[in-house]
């Protein structure tokens, strides 16, 4: 009897208590990151043009950035490993490959082709390129030398 009432106490506290609690802390109150309305909002569109202006803006560097360039950004996650002018450290030089035996690699690894005794630790890394990505990545790795 005693355990049953404690068990429903618990249970009338947990279900009254989570919609309370979950409530405040979702609270309509509480400025959020659409706060900047009226004169915020028309100065920053003053500035930028607007959403869809920031938008296009955006794909435009996109579309004019070369592959390099483009590569350049993605390189990012392998200069930890691969050095940040391609030298090596953990994993081989890349500097002086050719783009084509580069994009080849990857595209090896990322089928979990085994190319020396560390491919593992290249089989994730390719796993998330693009084939986009993987040219683009050639394409800056050949421009070390
Ligand atoms: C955790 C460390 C690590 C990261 C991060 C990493 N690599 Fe590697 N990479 C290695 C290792 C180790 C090898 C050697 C693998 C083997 O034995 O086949 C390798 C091999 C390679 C090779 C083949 C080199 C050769 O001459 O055989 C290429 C190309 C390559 N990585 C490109 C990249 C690119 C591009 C990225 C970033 C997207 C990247 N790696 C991120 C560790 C890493």
């Amino acid at each position: 009897m005693k355990s049953a009432s404690i068990a429903l106490f618990m249970f009338a506290l947990f279900a009254f208590g989570l919609p309370i609690f979950g409530m405040q802390t979702n609270s309509f109150q509480q400025p959020g990151v659409h706060g900047c309305i009226d004169e915020c909002y028309e100065s920053w569109r003053a500035q930028t043009g607007g959403i869809l202006a920031v938008a296009q803006a955006q794909a435009a560097a996109r579309a004019e950035a070369s592959p390099a360039e483009l590569g350049e950004a993605s390189y990012a996650g392998c200069i930890a490993c691969h050095g940040a002018a391609g030298e090596g450290g953990i994993g081989p030089r890349l500097a002086g490959q050719s783009a084509a035996e580069i994009v080849d690699k990857l595209l090896r690894y990322k089928k979990g082709e085994t190319i020396g005794s560390q491919s593992n630790l290249m089989w994730a890394q390719a796993g998330q390129l693009s084939d986009a990505d993987i040219d683009n990545l050639g394409a800056f790795v050949e421009s070390f030398q």
